[in-house]
């Protein structure tokens, strides 16, 4: 199939990669010049484990190609995926301008029948405005469907992901509609959730909301784990092997970031409350996970008395493994705080350090690797679980610092082995 991505942002990007190398031809659109000059040139904006390998082979053999010409793209492809951002705005709605221009765009720029697919996160209720958008600029009647079709992947593993989802879902409104997306995931093999539109946007929202409450449900428990003396990995063990709760989405930490979780909850609350209802369980979810940052903080003051003029040693700054990306990292904030407190704060993460810098008051200092973090701290936070931390010579981490006070973010330590080496240790909600 000929397909069109509009947006070269994460979704777009890998959707884009994937379907070519599943054999269609793909162009991904994106204003953006620089970004797609250097995409032609084969650099990747993002760091994606095994992207720029599917990039790149996929542009070499044909079938994936770049362009800032919308018009372009929409003459070339019967199916045109949206996948611009639609970021937040103060109220916590989802701007969605990007999408209604590109729909103007696409409406004046087809040729002949066009499946308009939304793939971004979006309101319920974004599908009938784009079709009553492109019905408005749709001057010589062209036939169009439109139809949505979220995307669920996580970054770090979004190829994977993408590849193997646990479900497809199409929200359709015809036949025809159904057909041609049911023909392009046909070769992924994977159950095909076939519904209506709104729904589709509803299942999206829906799905990130309940994940984040597995997430601030299970650190709420932390808390409480930690007031008694229990050990949350063994409750989440025990609750998650139910399998109707499930083991997936039940580790404790410092708390939930990213590019979708804090923007979606915060879009779905406005969403239900612009149609009359208080949706207090996501802002208790909200609130939770506010909280466990500030948990971090004073759990670290409560190991080290005064914070000024201490040092602490932050192990990651990205949002989770295996991205660069730091939006909404929970770190940041931990640090900020910290910072406000007088605390001298020396840091290390393997990609996102460079993204980090923009954000991050100046007088943080960068360092080359774990160990230059570890040297001279009073206490070492592990903020992101990255396989490389997982293999430190904690004797040697010991060895360098002031203190050795080990706060362990992600629970990726053993307490005893870490306490037998000599470390203060604290987890979160662990014995
Ligand atoms: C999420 C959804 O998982 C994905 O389906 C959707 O398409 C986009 O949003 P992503 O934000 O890439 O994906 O990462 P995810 O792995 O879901 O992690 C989100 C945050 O939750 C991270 O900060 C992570 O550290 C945190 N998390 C996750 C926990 O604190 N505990 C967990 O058990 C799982």
């Amino acid at each position: 199939m000929k397909i069109c991505i509009i947006g070269a942002g994460y979704v777009g990007l890998v959707s884009g990669a994937c379907f070519a190398d599943l054999g269609n031809d793909v162009i991904c659109i994106d204003n953006d010049p620089k970004k797609i000059k250097s995409l032609k040139l084969g650099s990747i904006p993002i760091y994606e484990p095994g992207l720029a390998e599917l990039v790149k082979r996929n542009k070499k053999e044909g079938r994936l190609s770049f362009s800032t010409n919308i018009k372009e793209g929409v003459r070339k492809c019967e199916v045109v995926f949206i996948a611009v951002g639609t970021p937040s705005r103060d109220n916590g709605e989802a701007d969605l301008s990007f999408v209604e221009n590109v729909a103007k765009e696409i409406a004046v720029s087809m040729p002949s029948y066009r499946l308009i697919v939304e793939k971004s996160t979006v309101p319920v209720n974004t599908g009938e405005w784009v079709e009553h958008t492109i019905k408005v600029f749709n001057k010589r009647n062209i036939k169009f469907d439109v139809a949505s079709n979220p995307e669920f992947l996580r970054e770090g593993s979004a190829i994977k992901d993408f590849m193997n989802p646990d479900r497809v879902v199409l929200g359709v409104k015809s036949k025809r509609a159904k057909d041609i997306l049911a023909e392009l995931y046909k070769p992924l093999k994977a159950p095909i959730v076939v519904t209506d539109i709104k729904s589709a946007e509803i299942i999206k929202h829906a799905s990130n909301s309940f994940l984040a409450t597995k997430i601030s449900f299970i650190n709420a428990i932390s808390d409480i784990c930690d007031k008694v003396g229990a050990d949350i990995v063994e409750v989440a063990r025990g609750i998650g092997l139910d399998r109707r709760i499930g083991k997936e989405f039940l580790n404790a930490g410092i708390g939930f970031g990213g590019s979708c979780f804090p923007k979606d909850l915060s879009a779905f609350i406005r969403i239900a409350e612009k149609i009359g209802y208080d949706f207090g369980m996501l802002k208790e979810v909200q609130r939770v996970n506010e909280y466990q940052k500030a948990l971090l903080v004073k759990k670290i003051e409560s190991l080290l008395w005064n914070l000024p003029k201490k040092t602490i040693g932050v192990l990651g700054l990205s949002f989770k493994p295996d991205t660069d990306d730091i939006r909404q990292a929970p770190v940041l904030d931990i640090i900020e705080q910290l910072h406000r407190e007088g605390a001298h704060i020396k840091t290390y993460d393997p990609q996102a350090m460079e993204k980090a810098r923009m954000v991050l008051p100046k007088e943080v200092k960068f360092c080359k690797d774990a160990y230059e973090v570890a040297k001279n701290s009073d206490c070492l936070l592990l903020a992101t679980e990255w396989n490389e931390f997982k293999e430190l010579d904690f004797k040697r981490v010991k060895s360098l610092m002031k203190q050795p006070i080990l706060v362990d973010g992600r629970n990726i330590y053993d307490p005893a082995e870490m306490k037998r080496i000599g470390f203060t240790y604290v987890g979160i909600g662990r014995k």
